[in-house]
């Protein structure tokens, strides 16, 4: 995959650290503004554990790379406040979309101390990845318009009105990032919260990598094939009643429906 990039002004800004979303795994699913921050980076500190390491294909032979699975934060900051202070390009990959589970918080106010900007250019997260490779749409009219996107508590702590059980009440789709490992109890919430046993699961590990899974159930089931599986890490697990395809027709295309773009009753 080579898309040659033509653009003469630069991506990156003075004393602006760029932090981009690498997208969920296939090289192709990141934004073609991420590979140009690739192609243009004389440093690039990159999340090692998640981020295809194939898009560093993209950066030149010069730049220095550091992967932040093996760095402290502290570490991190300096490695990037001293880059932009010798007046490199700066750019720190994630995976998927930055905004979630990025910790990119405590990186931007660590930059602003230093009196460094950032700018951050959104990926495709693993959440939109994994509805893609099963085919769903996560918002069906009459059966749900909403997702909630979070996590089970970990080594990092949810808020306790944001429980598990206490989202599926709305009995919503649910996408549930790093929670792949405590499946069965994961389950035991979602049914406390009162999602029905036969309520469709998918979870779908590393979406796009070429070692890809997809496991598919319901919520009495999901748990034992899992572990058949042998998944315990980077999946995206989608809970709800949306997965089924049994929902109302939009009124988007109805017929009988007009709207700007169209008038109604035109076939
Ligand atoms: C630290 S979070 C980062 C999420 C990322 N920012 C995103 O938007 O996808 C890591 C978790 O995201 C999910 N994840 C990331 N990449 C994935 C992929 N390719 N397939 C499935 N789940 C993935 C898993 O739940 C994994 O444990």
């Amino acid at each position: 995959m080579t898309l040659k990039i033509r653009s003469k002004t630069s991506l990156y800004k003075p004393d602006t650290v760029i932090i981009a979303g690498a997208g969920p795994g296939a090289v192709d699913l990141m934004t073609v503004r991420c590979q140009r921050a690739i192609v243009e980076a004389e440093i690039i500190v990159y999340a090692g554990s998640l981020v295809n390491p194939e898009v560093l294909k993209f950066s030149s032979s010069e730049c220095e790379i550091h992967d932040s699975a093996e760095m402290t934060l502290d570490k991190m900051v300096e490695v990037m406040v001293a880059g932009i202070r010798s007046g490199k390009k700066v750019l720190r990959l994630h995976t998927g979309d930055p905004a979630m589970y990025g910790a990119i918080s405590e990186q931007i106010n660590a930059l602003a101390e230093a009196g460094i900007k950032v700018e951050i250019i959104p990926g495709v997260s693993s959440v939109f990845a994994a509805a893609a490779r099963i085919g769903a749409e996560l918002t069906l009219p009459e059966v749900t318009q909403t997702v909630i996107l979070s996590r089970r508590a970990g080594r990092t702590p949810v808020p306790e009105r944001e429980s598990i059980p206490e989202l599926a009440r709305h009995q919503a789709t649910m996408a549930l990032f790093l929670s792949v490992a405590a499946i069965s109890d994961l389950v035991a919430e979602l049914l406390e919260g009162g999602y029905a046993q036969t309520t469709p699961v998918a979870v779908v590990y590393r979406a796009t990598w070429p070692d890809e899974k997809v496991v598919s159930g319901n919520l009495a089931d999901i748990a034992d094939r899992i572990e058949q599986a042998g998944i315990g890490r980077q999946a995206m697990i989608l809970v709800g009643n949306a997965l089924s395809r049994k929902g109302a027709l939009s009124r988007l295309y109805a017929d009988e429906f007009g709207h700007g773009y169209r008038p109604a009753g035109v076939k």
